[in-house]
């Protein structure tokens, strides 16, 4: 049944209800503001597949059928564009892939579509393999000098923006320089998600701290930029350095690329690094078993060999999808499964409801990368698992995601020992991405070593 939260009563389809301002609406804005995968956990469970609810002015519809997912995104995609959240992102993305719609986003996807195919994938697999063992060399000396802690989540940021500046723009940053990409964007993405909140939005350069974080990025993408032309990359910044749209609008391009590819596969890595340092050791004993068969680092040819690790890959995108929200605006009126979407309405697909429905995934909560299994997986109703989107705005660089994301998993697993610091649930914070609330600490010792306590 589809529940209307302002006012708790039930939507018939064809209508919406009207939803008066009261104390239920404040009631849901507050525990949106407070807790926005609680939030829509608790619709979802309590209501079901079709939720709508307000947030002052807006009419909200939150969905997780695999149906309405493809009428959104696929089958009547036209009548949308991005919506909540990617519209606040503009601000700092401009026009950039993934927050730009209509001929310009039609423009750029031809354009940059090249550099994730065929054979320039294989030539990344090389690179991602250069910074990876130079990361990871770091990472292991900390490890060998004791007792030591790390926040994955951060050092999964580093590695991931060293990888996307060497393979796109031909500059590997360095993990000081990253540090403080990672944290600029950080601050961005933390203003835009406030600014959703907001009852009264105010501009960007009211904010000193995101005003100032912009500013830096800029400067950065206008220094990528200048290097490319001197660089033999072959990632998109070759096809930037030659578009006619002028050096603001690739700048906005390396900006999104900057933040689009890395944070999805940080996060992803992240959560699986933290699946895997539970209790239960057999899962990681039996990833770095087969990491160790291979010996060496897998080129894109070999993935395949990896089948337990790409198990546990999508498992994690599973559980904990980078992109757990795909917001949509209406921008004309439509009708989904028998209700009314008014025009200018926001609707939020909920890809991590989706990937935990009941009637679609066996004990859904539980870490079981078996369900990933190719003879598995092929029984499973189409478009119940969506971690890269559907449609023409799918992801862009999801075979490139894939491949960073097992290698960089199994060269970690090969060189490392890790345990979770903290026992029990990992809380998940909805941002644009989906992250671990406060990081994600694990204790880390080499391969061979004892671990501390
Ligand atoms: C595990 C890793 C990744 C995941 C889970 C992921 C997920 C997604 C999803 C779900 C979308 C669709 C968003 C929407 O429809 O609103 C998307 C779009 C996008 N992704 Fe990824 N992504 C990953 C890796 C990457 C990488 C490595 C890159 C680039 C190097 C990248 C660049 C982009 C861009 C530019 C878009 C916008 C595409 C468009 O609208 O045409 N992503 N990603």
């Amino acid at each position: 049944m589809a529940i209307d939260l302002a006012d708790g009563r039930p939507l018939l389809p064809s209508t919406v209800a009207p939803g008066p301002a009261g104390r239920k609406l404040l009631g849901s804005l507050l525990e949106v503001r407070r807790d926005r995968i609680q939030f829509v956990e608790n619709a979802t469970r309590e209501y079901g597949d079709f939720v709508a609810f307000r947030m002052g002015p807006k009419n909200l519809f939150l969905l997780r059928h695999p149906e309405h997912f493809r009428h959104v995104l696929a089958d009547h995609s036209a009548k949308y564009v991005k919506g909540l959240g990617l519209a606040e992102a503009r601000a700092f993305l401009g026009e950039g892939l993934l927050t730009a719609d209509g001929v310009v986003w039609q423009q750029y996807r031809k354009l940059l579509e090249a550099s994730f195919q065929g054979g320039r994938l294989d030539s990344y697999s090389s690179q991602i393999h250069g910074v990876a063992k130079s990361w990871l060399a770091r990472v292991e000396r900390m490890a060998h000098s004791g007792d030591v802690v790390v926040d994955v989540a951060h050092e999964m940021n580093l590695v991931t923006l060293r990888i996307v500046g060497l393979t796109q723009f031909g500059w590997d940053f360095g993990d000081e320089c990253a540090a403080t990409i990672a944290e600029d964007l950080h601050t961005l993405n933390d203003w835009a998600m406030r600014r959703m909140m907001s009852l009264v939005p105010l501009p960007l350069w009211m904010n000193p701290a995101a005003f100032q974080a912009l500013g830096r990025l800029r400067t950065i993408a206008l220094e990528i930029l200048a290097r490319v032309q001197k660089s033999d990359c072959n990632g998109i910044g070759s096809a930037l350095a030659s578009e006619p749209g002028g050096p603001e609008a690739a700048r906005d391009q390396v900006l999104t690329f900057l933040l689009a590819g890395h944070e999805t596969t940080a996060r992803a890595l992240a959560w699986a690094v933290g699946l895997l340092g539970g209790e239960d050791a057999g899962p990681v004993e039996r990833l770095r078993a087969e990491a160790g068969r291979l010996g060496h680092v897998p080129a894109l040819a070999e993935l395949q060999q990896l089948e337990y690790t790409r198990m546990v890959f999508e498992e994690t995108l599973r559980l904990y999808p980078s992109v757990w929200l795909l917001p949509r605006k209406a921008i004309a009126a439509d009708c989904i499964d028998g209700f009314e979407i008014p025009k200018g309405a926001d609707v939020l697909l909920s890809v991590y409801s989706l990937h935990r429905h009941p009637k679609y995934w066996v004990d859904p909560d539980s870490f079981l990368p078996e369900r990933f299994a190719k003879d598995r997986a092929a029984n499973r109703p189409a478009g119940c698992y969506l971690p890269f989107g559907l449609g023409k705005r799918a992801c862009i660089g999801s075979r490139f995601g894939m491949l960073e994301g097992m290698m960089l998993l199994a060269m970690f697993a090969q060189r490392l020992r890790w345990r979770r610091v903290d026992a029990g649930a990992m809380p998940a914070e909805g941002t644009l991405s989906l992250q671990p609330r406060g990081g994600l600490r694990i204790r880390i010792a080499p391969v061979g070593a004892p671990m501390g306590a």
